[in-house]
């Protein structure tokens, strides 16, 4: 796997393989991979014929500089997992290189639609740096395919909403959610969770699989569904963010009719907040569908 920490020089190499017609892929990180980063690889390798994997811990996408600081960063790691599944190409920019005239002026790539609602409503500001960095790096690889998390569900509703917005000519792919043996989606963040409320952490998966189990036998009484799972939570001492039942295709909140549903939930623990999600379809003939 050959490393870039320069745009000139990733995108040289690129060029030949764009004009031989190969198929690019791109998957964005901030690093400290685990399997979830790692299954996006591999998708992205079945799809395409050359994939780049970047890995930025973008400042612009961090609401409190600490939390941009203390973000895992293992390199080394990251690097050997990469090779192991055979990525061919990792993009490592420095912050002078993604932004070399600052932050205070750097131009913004803003996303109205969906992005002051559920984790964008206790995180101002986080996908605007989230839009601005995605659309540097795909201005930079300029891939034909991506992949993201469907474990960050708003981020990649915001980013297919961008991409539409904007014209651009790329394929956004979801990954399924890559969980631990309990059932906690797997996240850089889990390092910061205290080992005492390890065990406990859970409860956000299995409540909002609850919900979405009630909802697929037909429960209606969305407010009702939330209260209930939020409930859950905060007995075992969390803070719940949201529990929200939406559209998944418009992420508004649910109406009586919608078939395409997602359960989303935020909690935080002492000292990480934790996201996740359950998608579900309601059929017509059972109302059962996952
Ligand atoms: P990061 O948190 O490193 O995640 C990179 C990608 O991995 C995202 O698309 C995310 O949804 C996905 N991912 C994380 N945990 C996952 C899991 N358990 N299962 C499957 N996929 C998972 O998300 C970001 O970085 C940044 O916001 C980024 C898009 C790189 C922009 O800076």
């Amino acid at each position: 796997m050959l490393i870039f920490r320069h745009i000139e020089h990733m995108r040289s190499q690129l060029q030949p393989s764009r004009k031989l017609g190969q198929r690019i892929s791109l998957v964005p990180t901030m690093g400290n991979l685990h399997e979830g980063h790692i299954s996006l690889i591999k998708q992205a390798k079945a799809q395409s014929d050359i994939v780049v994997c970047s890995i930025f811990v973008n400042s612009l996408q961090f609401m409190l500089i600490e939390e941009w600081d203390k973000y895992p960063r293992t390199f080394e790691a990251d690097c050997r997992k990469l090779r192991e599944v055979g990525c061919d190409y990792l993009f490592a920019p420095g912050d002078d290189e993604m932004y070399p005239n600052g932050l205070a002026t750097q131009s913004r790539v803003v996303c109205p639609s969906m992005t002051d609602i559920l984790c964008g409503r206790s995180r101002p500001g986080h996908f605007e740096g989230v839009t601005t960095v995605v659309s540097k790096l795909f201005n930079i690889i300029q891939p034909d395919e991506s992949v993201f998390g469907l474990k960050d569900f708003q981020q990649i509703s915001v980013i297919r909403r961008m991409v539409e917005d904007m014209c651009l000519p790329i394929k956004v792919h979801g990954g399924p959610i890559c969980r631990e043996s309990d059932g906690l989606a797997m996240s850089s963040r889990n390092a910061f969770i205290k080992s005492n409320e390890r065990p406990k952490v859970k409860v956000l998966k299995e409540s909002l699989f609850e919900v979405g189990n009630c909802l697929s036998k037909g429960d209606k009484d969305f407010c009702g569904l939330e209260q209930q799972a939020s409930e859950r939570i905060e007995q075992l001492g969390f803070k719940v963010d949201y529990i929200s039942v939406r559209n998944s295709l418009t992420l508004e909140e649910a109406a009586i009719d919608d078939q395409d549903l997602i359960v989303l939930g935020a909690m935080y623990t002492k000292s990480a907040r934790l996201i996740d999600n359950c998608i579900l379809r309601l059929d017509n003939t059972n109302g059962i569908g996952r």
